[in-house]
């Protein structure tokens, strides 16, 4: 007999936000193809050439203002606010699309562009402009402090309790547009595997990890994601 699906996790990779014009990073034409992610996204890149780093952000955080959100982020919205069961968006992008379509119960694991971390006095902040120019703290008041809000490399992804936790309550987990290259959130379909969940991939090609999945439909999350977001809402 199918299982009743209540409790749905969703975990969106770059994919989703490739056809608003948002670069992946493993495409060839990726944004790791022009950047060496040990010079732009690690503590120690960080430590060792902060102009250069600030100035990678910053760059991707003016690149917002170009896109809008596209039929695959508006769909999952569409599912946030119709879902009468659980829901959690679990999203590994760090782009401002999913909650400029209308997502709320969504979780940004690898930090968001548009929030900037003190790491003087620990406060976090809405931040729109470029941190290139070390503003003062909104906070503390000191200045040269302000990073990205963005979970790099050997740094541990936010929120990790919460989306266990979903997980382990899961019916239905769907991965949309992530390669599988990059643990935890390549390992979250075992988790729900574990659960008992029914696991759907989409995705333009098979992902890393595709075999682990019950059924992988795919093509571009433009099309594949609204479909799939009727089918749960028939
Ligand atoms: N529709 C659906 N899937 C797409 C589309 C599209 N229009 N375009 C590309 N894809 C797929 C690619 O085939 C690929 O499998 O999206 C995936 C993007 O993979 P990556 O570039 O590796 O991005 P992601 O999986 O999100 O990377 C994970 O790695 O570099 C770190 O922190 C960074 O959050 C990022 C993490």
């Amino acid at each position: 007999m199918e299982r009743l699906i209540r409790n749905i996790v969703i975990l969106t990779g770059a994919g989703i936000s490739a056809e608003s014009g948002v670069p992946t990073f493993r495409a060839a034409d990726g944004l790791w193809e022009g950047h060496r992610v040990e010079d732009v996204a690690t503590p120690e890149a960080f430590a060792r050439n902060p102009a250069l780093v600030q100035a990678f952000y910053d760059a991707r955080r003016a690149a917002l203002e170009t896109v809008v959100p596209n039929p695959a982020h508006i769909a999952l919205a569409q599912l946030d606010q119709a879902w009468r069961g659980n829901l959690l968006l679990v999203t590994q992008n760090v782009d401002d699309l999913h909650e400029r379509a209308g997502s709320v119960r969504l979780v940004h694991m690898h930090g968001e562009l548009k929030s900037a971390w003190c790491t003087a006095c620990g406060a976090c902040h809405r931040w729109e402009k470029p941190l290139a120019d070390d503003p003062p703290c909104p906070c503390c008041g000191r200045a040269g402090n302000l990073r990205p809000d963005i979970v790099w490399f050997g740094e541990t992804p936010y929120e990790m309790g919460r989306i266990e936790a979903a997980l382990a309550e899961a019916d239905l987990f769907i991965a949309i547009g992530t390669s599988g290259a990059v643990y935890p959130a390549a390992g979250f379909v075992d988790r729900a595997r574990a659960a008992r969940a029914r696991c759907v991939e989409l995705n333009l090609e098979p992902s890393l990890g595709s075999e682990r999945f019950h059924e992988c439909r795919f093509g571009p999350a433009s099309v594949r994601v609204p479909e799939l977001v009727d089918s749960l809402l028939a």
